[in-house]
């Protein structure tokens, strides 16, 4: 079948063409990504030091067809070739999500096509199906960091969730990028900290900078990042103090890379060690990383590594780099897997879906 996935929760325009087929059984579906057509914003909300949601709608509004246009000419498909739509429904910002709702649900009204509303969440988990998958076997752990979301979340099969741990505080994104503006690195905040963390990897200098990990030992799946924020705000002032520098001069260069590898490690230290309590509480057979932080490479290779060693049967997987922010294919993954696990009468519904969008997302993510 062949599914058109809107994306536009945030600040990606985001529309992809999968085509997806299952060969003996639903594990070994053979999935396709024919086009996966992205209009960023960053540069527009970079000036405003975060998504303002009014802003990121209205640029929705002036690039979904333009991108949707392209996605179809990119997929060489037309709108007869489309079993399916599906569109991120819920959560983001409301603003951003109701255009992209208003385009499916218009498509879908006029194309006579089933319309499903997506999770973004499970879609950014299922950007795990993207890439070869057959060896992704179920209980499923799924470690979702995202801007606006961070969560410890077991699949015990397909579409069926249960979130057994998760911040307190703010998601993990958002700490990349609060602390990026506290060492004045800009938005968004996750790359930058990444490769300035790569720069002192590279000086081979040893890191005297050691921040507080909360919650690390608390004896639960669940996270805090406030405090590792509030810790790296007081470094910096503390060395402008001792230094003499003045609120408004440029931190020197060394220092911003220490202080971001710093707090890169603290925070991949964190979650190594609460998906691997994860795993051999729960029985673990995947590792899934999902949602924007999965690009980390310094949180990809803990986590390989980590499992390797101490879960030798386990496998872990992290999105094909280009599917970790946000896209339409990780939406049109997610729908074609639970397309398939509904039943007939469900999947009737999807026919008027343009009416009811959300009757087919699961809630039982937040
Ligand atoms: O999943 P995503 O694209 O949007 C949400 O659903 O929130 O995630 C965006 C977040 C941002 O906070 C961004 O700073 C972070 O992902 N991010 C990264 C990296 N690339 C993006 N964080 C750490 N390392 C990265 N390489
Ligand atoms: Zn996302």
């Amino acid at each position: 079948m062949k599914i058109l996935a809107i994306e536009t929760s945030c600040d990606e325009t985001a529309v992809s063409i999968i085509e997806a087929t299952i060969e003996d059984s639903i594990e070994s579906s053979n999935i396709k990504v024919l086009s996966n057509i992205i209009s960023s914003q960053v540069e527009l909300h970079a000036q405003w030091g975060g998504v303002v949601p009014n802003l990121a709608a209205r640029e929705h509004t002036k690039n979904i067809i333009p991108v949707l246009t392209e996605s179809l000419e990119v997929a060489n498909t037309s709108k007869n070739d489309i079993d399916l739509i599906s569109v991120t429904h819920a959560p983001g910002l409301i603003p951003a999500l109701l255009s992209g709702v208003s385009v499916a649900k218009t498509l879908a009204f006029s194309w006579h096509k089933p319309l499903m509303g997506v999770h973004h969440i499970e879609g950014h988990i299922y950007a795990n199906w993207i890439a070869p998958h057959t060896e992704i076997v179920f209980p499923a752990l799924a470690l979702v960091v995202s801007g606006g979301h961070t969560q410890l979340v077991v699949m015990k099969d397909h579409c069926q969730y249960e979130i057994v741990g998760q911040t307190q505080d703010d998601a993990v994104g958002e700490a990349f990028d609060k602390v990026a503006r506290i060492l004045g690195l800009g938005y968004p905040g996750g790359p930058i900290i990444s490769k300035r963390a790569q720069i002192f990897t590279d000086s081979g200098a040893k890191n005297d900078i050691e921040l507080p990990q909360p919650m690390r030992n608390s004896g639960d799946l669940n996270f805090s990042f406030s405090g590792i924020k509030t810790a790296v705000l007081y470094t910096v002032k503390n060395y402008k103090k001792e230094n003499n520098l003045s609120d408004d001069t440029p931190l020197p260069q060394d220092f911003i890379d220490k202080v971001a590898h710093a707090f890169q490690t603290a925070t991949t230290e964190i979650f190594t060690k609460k998906t691997l309590t994860a795993v051999s509480e729960y029985n673990i057979k995947s590792v899934l990383l999902a949602g924007g932080v999965s690009a980390n490479v310094q949180l990809r290779e803990s986590l390989q590594n980590h499992i390797t060693t101490d879960f030798p049967d386990v496998n872990f997987f992290a999105p094909p780099m280009e599917y970790c922010l946000d896209n339409g294919a990780m939406i049109g993954v997610a729908a074609f897997f639970r397309y398939n696990i509904i039943n007939d009468s469900e999947k009737s519904l999807l026919k008027d879906g343009w009416k009811t969008v959300t009757a087919s997302a699961n809630m039982a993510l937040k």
